[in-house]
């Protein structure tokens, strides 16, 4: 029988939580796979009092680590011993695109600073191509989005579109730092792709991931 992409979120989500140890301060991702590896660890944090610390990724994250007991704390006053994430993509050298929830600067940025990434996905995250269902997004600082969507085309880019709000609200996407963000879609994504979006005048962050030490957890 098929199990749900649901299912399987979950069935990593619980796999990833029985990790956590005492004392440990972890790094804790956005989307959906990463709230139900929340729900679990909050379970063993009120039912078994173990012991940890969140550094979380997103308001939406840090908002609910608050309502289920999780100590949450920041990237200025600890570093994580691990994280975890969800994904977009997975590709067979485990580079990454994230950012569907527009959380992919803090993601990477706790990321960067955690010795290692349990990335949890369901089977329908990992691709044969890097960037064959989702584009990169891009986090841009408003005044730059018009010539930063030209710079990724002269890198590329077969196609870049403004994140809109769609039926919540009118207008793009205001991320937490009060940028927009560019959706990127790109048939060939080689390494160096990484550094070259992020060496663009006006861009904060992508959401490519290479040379991260992860482990795929599904
Ligand atoms: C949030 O901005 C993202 O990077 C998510 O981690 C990624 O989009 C995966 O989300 P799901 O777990 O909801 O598929």
């Amino acid at each position: 029988q098929e199990i749900s992409n649901y299912d399987q979120k979950l069935a990593a989500a619980k796999k990833l939580s029985i990790m956590a140890k005492n004392g440990d301060c972890i790094g804790f991702g956005s989307g959906s796979t990463s709230f139900l590896a929340m729900k679990e660890l909050a379970q063993r944090v009120q039912k078994g009092g173990l012991n940890i610390t969140a550094i979380p990724t997103s308001n939406e994250i840090a908002m609910f680590c608050n309502q289920l007991g999780i100590k949450t704390t920041t990237l200025n006053e600890k570093k994580p011993d691990w994280c975890f994430d969800g994904a977009d993509e997975v590709d067979k050298k485990n580079r990454l695109i994230k950012g569907r929830g527009g959380a992919m600067y803090r993601e990477k940025l706790i990321m960067s600073n955690a010795k290692k990434a349990y990335i949890l996905v369901d089977k329908t995250k990992f691709v044969d191509r890097l960037g064959q269902n989702f584009a990169v997004p891009i986090e841009v600082v408003p005044n730059a989005y018009i010539s930063v969507k030209n710079r990724l085309l002269e890198l590329g880019a077969k196609e870049v579109t403004l994140r809109l709000c769609g039926k919540s609200k009118d207008g793009p996407v205001i991320t937490e730092l009060g940028n927009y963000i560019l959706d990127a879609k790109f048939d060939k994504i080689e390494d160096k792709l990484e550094n070259q979006i992020k060496s663009i005048v006006g861009v904060l962050e992508s959401g490519l991931f290479v040379g991260f030490n992860i482990e795929v957890i599904s």
